[in-house]
């Protein structure tokens, strides 16, 4: 049993990871600002503490007592940090900063951070394992590759030991609907198929259908929420056991287009959906596949939902 501050602990992986860590008999307390989590997702025994990481005082006083942390929190809207680096700097890299600095003070030793395969960029290679430059294109991407530099200093100079997990898609809710994880105005692709599904938007419109895929539609390695999960609980364990920091990708290793979701969610509703061809989006790489085997082998994790009607499934709504 460990203290765990899990920082973002209301949005939508923190809470999946939360439900596990308390499965698991970890002391939880959630700091969450409240700003995109939603406070339906925390779980009535577990500690709630309102608090900004860009704020010290906050996240300072929220560090004593704790053994490890778990940090989730960051703005993560790939468009929006194009508009706004000013928002992606000061939530993502200065609240990081008081967060390891706030760890150092009080003697905190462990983290898991949520890093992202956008910190690849537009890799030369479909499948991408930890050894692909690093070479975000966008200011989300920075962010994360930055904080990662910043882990590697923290270990070095703190004694801070991290695992950086570079999730690909994060994908689905908790099957057994202990946690829903939901967000408000989703940005993703499942999440937004879905509300064309339930009838909250008009279309979905495909952003290209020209890319140098099968089906000339783009194609990303869709990881449930309940495996990322599962590989935070490998991680903290692995560390607290005198594992050196990692950097690791989190994916399925398999390839999903966009029109392979669009048939998927049409198939398990049983009706079609208003979909249409749209100009390709800046910045999206045609494929991006994980190589997980760095995961496999260190924290000998492997994901178990793959099916994608499966993965569909748990995204569904209840009334739909
Ligand atoms: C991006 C980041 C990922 C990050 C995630 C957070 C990159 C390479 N990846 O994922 O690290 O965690 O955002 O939000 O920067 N699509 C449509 N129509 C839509 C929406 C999406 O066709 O309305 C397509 C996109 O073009 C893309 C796929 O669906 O090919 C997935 O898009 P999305 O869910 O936005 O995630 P990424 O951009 O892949």
């Amino acid at each position: 049993m460990a203290r765990i501050l899990v920082v973002g602990g209301v949005g939508y992986i923190g809470s999946h990871v939360v439900s596990l860590l308390m499965e698991a008999g970890h002391e939880v307390t959630v700091f969450d600002n409240l700003s995109t989590g939603l406070q339906a997702n925390l779980f009535s025994e577990n500690r709630l503490i309102v608090g900004d990481i860009c704020k010290e005082i906050d996240i300072f006083s929220a560090m004593e007592g704790q053994d490890a942390v778990m940090h989730f929190a960051a703005k993560k809207a790939v468009a929006e940090s194009m508009e706004n680096p000013a928002k992606y700097a000061r939530n993502n890299l200065i609240g990081t900063l008081n967060l390891l600095n706030a760890m150092d003070h009080h003697g905190v030793k462990y983290i898991v951070f949520s890093s992202s395969a956008a910190v690849y960029g537009m890799p030369d290679v479909s499948v991408v394992d930890e050894n692909t430059p690093v070479n975000p294109i966008n200011f989300y991407g920075f962010t994360k590759a930055e904080i990662e530099k910043c882990l590697q200093w923290y270990d070095r100079l703190c004694d801070i030991k991290f695992v950086a997990l570079r999730y690909f898609n994060a994908v689905g809710y908790d099957m057994n609907r202990r946690s829903r994880g939901h967000e408000a105005n989703p940005q993703n692709l499942l999440p937004i198929i879905i509300e064309v599904a339930e009838g909250k938007r008009e279309k979905l419109k495909i952003f290209g259908d020209d890319y140098p895929t099968p089906d000339g539609t783009c194609i990303r390695d869709y990881v449930h929420v309940c495996d990322l999960a599962q590989a935070h609980l490998l991680a903290l364990d692995k560390l607290m056991n005198g594992m050196d920091s990692q950097i690791l990708n989190l994916g399925t290793e398999k390839g999903t287009s966009v029109k392979e979701m669009v048939t998927a969610v049409e198939e398990v509703l049983g009706k079609k959906l208003n979909v249409e061809i749209a100009p390709r989006r800046e910045g999206d790489p045609a494929c991006l596949i994980a190589s997980a085997e760095k995961a496999r082998k260190i924290l000998g994790w492997k994901p178990q939902i793959t099916d994608l009607h499966q993965i569909v499934k748990s995204a569904l709504p209840e009334d739909l």
